[in-house]
């Protein structure tokens, strides 16, 4: 294979201890931590010379707009690609999903007003996208919706700009593909394409920073918001420095209609918070300060090296948890890792912990405000105060509910919003009299 032929191999065996700490250190140095390597070295493996995988970098190429370009289908590449395709079809397995709502029933008044309080259910396999997108019970009104969802609404984008405005059920009879192929290769299998435009834009000339393989990722596991006005999926910022829960924050806040008011999802109608969604910034979230394994990609943890029945090497195409990945784990991971799931469900638990707290608390500030704003105690600059740090300590909060790794990819901004939405809640609680 041209591509495993790229990778370089780290030496890890009877060095292992001393491999991790300099590693670490490393890692240390980029992510600005405290040297503080957590993973027990395994046992020393029989041979000298344990290896550990690390590719280099590959360049992305961007899809060209206004081709015309047509889909071909995900089985149309299934003789010529049986591994990669076999892999692909497997995501069905992968047919788990539960309600947020039921896990945690404060967001109801959180999402209050919007379609997330009517059904949000968790992320299951990729080949269930357009199926789970038109089964909600959330009301739907563009094709913008099936953006990351089917490769034909990808196409359609490049091939016009106005496909995103077009009515949800006209894109929906032209689907011959979901979840495919043509996402990240175009229709070159192998090769790796940037087809969802507004990421390259976002990006700019800090796209070739970053791994064509976290990029393909990046094209979905991303914050983003419609344009009011021409209804194109966007991402909320302009430069890799700028994609922080601060600098989006900011974005939006920046971006005014024409009364003045600044970018909202939706408005709560009992409280007349002018509200966001954060929406699976698992992009933005590894790559900031504090992500684990910068010199990691996406596909690195997710996808992985699988070996078919004939010896061929392959990129496993069953994108999952890295733990439900045995192969993986025994060939990279746990060459330094000693019990990778107990470090991440130690992360997780306190994550998950902290956030239903939290955002249990700001439901409870909400329905307090909404009774001030139903008996109007507050005064005008109360309220316009109020309004505003609910709607900030909401977006903090979220960026890590709906973060999917809840808190593993970076748990020190995961801290760091928690800890801003913490403090708006104190200063909306002083207001509202809780
Ligand atoms: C075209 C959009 C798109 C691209 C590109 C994409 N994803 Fe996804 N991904 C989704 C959506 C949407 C879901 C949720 C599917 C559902 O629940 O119906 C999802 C779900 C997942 C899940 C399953 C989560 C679970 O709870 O089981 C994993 C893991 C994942 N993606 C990883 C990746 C990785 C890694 C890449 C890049 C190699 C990637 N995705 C590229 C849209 C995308
Ligand atoms: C979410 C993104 C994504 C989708 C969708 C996707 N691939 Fe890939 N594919 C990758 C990544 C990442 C690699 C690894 C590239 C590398 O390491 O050079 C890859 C590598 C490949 C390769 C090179 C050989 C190998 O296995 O490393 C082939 C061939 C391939 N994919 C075929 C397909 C086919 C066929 C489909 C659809 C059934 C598909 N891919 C769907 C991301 C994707
Ligand atoms: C260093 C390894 C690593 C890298 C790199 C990484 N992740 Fe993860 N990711 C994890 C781990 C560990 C989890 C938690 C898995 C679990 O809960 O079982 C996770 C969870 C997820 C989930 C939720 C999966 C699930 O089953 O619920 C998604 C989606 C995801 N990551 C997407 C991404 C995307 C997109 C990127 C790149 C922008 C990325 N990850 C980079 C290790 C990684
Ligand atoms: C060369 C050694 C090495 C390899 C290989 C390695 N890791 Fe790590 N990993 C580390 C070190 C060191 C840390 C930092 C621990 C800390 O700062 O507390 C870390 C941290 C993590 C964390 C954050 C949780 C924690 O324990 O702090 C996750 C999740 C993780 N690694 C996943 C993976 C996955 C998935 C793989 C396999 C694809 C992998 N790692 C491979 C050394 C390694």
């Amino acid at each position: 294979m041209e591509n495993k032929q790229k990778e370089i191999m780290l030496f890890v065996g009877l060095a292992a201890v001393g491999a991790l700490t300099a590693f670490g250190a490393v890692m240390n140095n980029k992510a600005g931590r405290e040297a503080n390597p957590q993973p027990v070295a395994a046992e020393p493996a029989d041979t000298e010379t344990t290896t550990a995988t690390v590719s280099e970098s590959i360049t992305a190429l961007v899809a060209e707009k206004g081709t015309g370009v047509k889909v071909t289908k995900s089985s149309d590449w299934a003789e010529q690609y049986p591994n990669e395709y076999n892999t692909y079809v497997k995501n069905d397995e992968n047919d788990e999903v539960h309600s947020y709502i039921e896990l945690h029933p404060y967001i109801t008044t959180l999402y209050s007003g919007y379609g997330f309080a009517i059904q949000y259910g968790s992320a299951r396999g990729h080949t269930y996208v357009v199926e789970d997108v038109t089964s909600t019970g959330r009301p739907h009104k563009l094709a913008n919706c099936f953006t990351c969802k089917t490769s034909d609404m990808t196409a359609a984008a490049l091939n016009d700009n106005g496909a995103y405005a077009m009515p949800f059920e006209d894109m929906e009879a032209q689907i011959t593909d979901a979840f495919g192929c043509f996402h990240c290769h175009q229709n070159e299998p192998g090769t790796l394409y940037v087809t969802h435009s507004y990421l390259a834009d976002a990006m700019g000339d800090d796209l070739s920073k970053y791994d064509a393989r976290t990029l393909s990722c990046a094209q979905c596991h991303s914050e983003y918001y419609f344009d009011p006005e021409t209804k194109a999926t966007t991402l909320g910022y302009v430069g890799h420095d700028n994609a922080t829960p601060d600098k989006i924050l900011e974005y939006y806040n920046n971006l005014l209609d024409a009364d003045g008011n600044p970018f909202a999802d939706w408005v709560a109608e009992d409280t007349g918070v002018r509200k966001l969604k954060t929406q699976h910034p698992e992009f933005e979230t590894i790559t900031a300060a504090g992500g684990i394994h910068p010199d990691m990609n996406c596909a690195t943890c997710h996808m992985g090296t699988a070996t078919a029945d004939d010896g061929t090497t392959f990129t496993n195409h069953y994108w999952s948890s890295p733990l439900d990945n045995q192969e993986l784990l025994d060939s990279s991971c746990n060459v330094c890792h000693g019990d990778l799931t107990a470090a991440v469900e130690k992360i997780q638990k306190e994550t998950v912990a902290r956030t239903d707290e939290i955002g249990e608390s700001l439901a409870a500030a909400n329905e307090a405000l909404a009774a001030k704003v139903a008996d109007g105690s507050l005064s005008d600059e109360d309220l316009a105060k109020a309004r505003d740090l609910a709607r900030t300590a909401q977006w903090y909060w979220d960026f890590v509910f709906v973060e999917n790794s809840d808190g593993v990819h970076n748990k020190t901004l995961a801290a760091d919003c928690l800890d801003k939405a913490e403090k708006y809640l104190g200063e909306l609680n002083e207001i509202v009299g809780r």
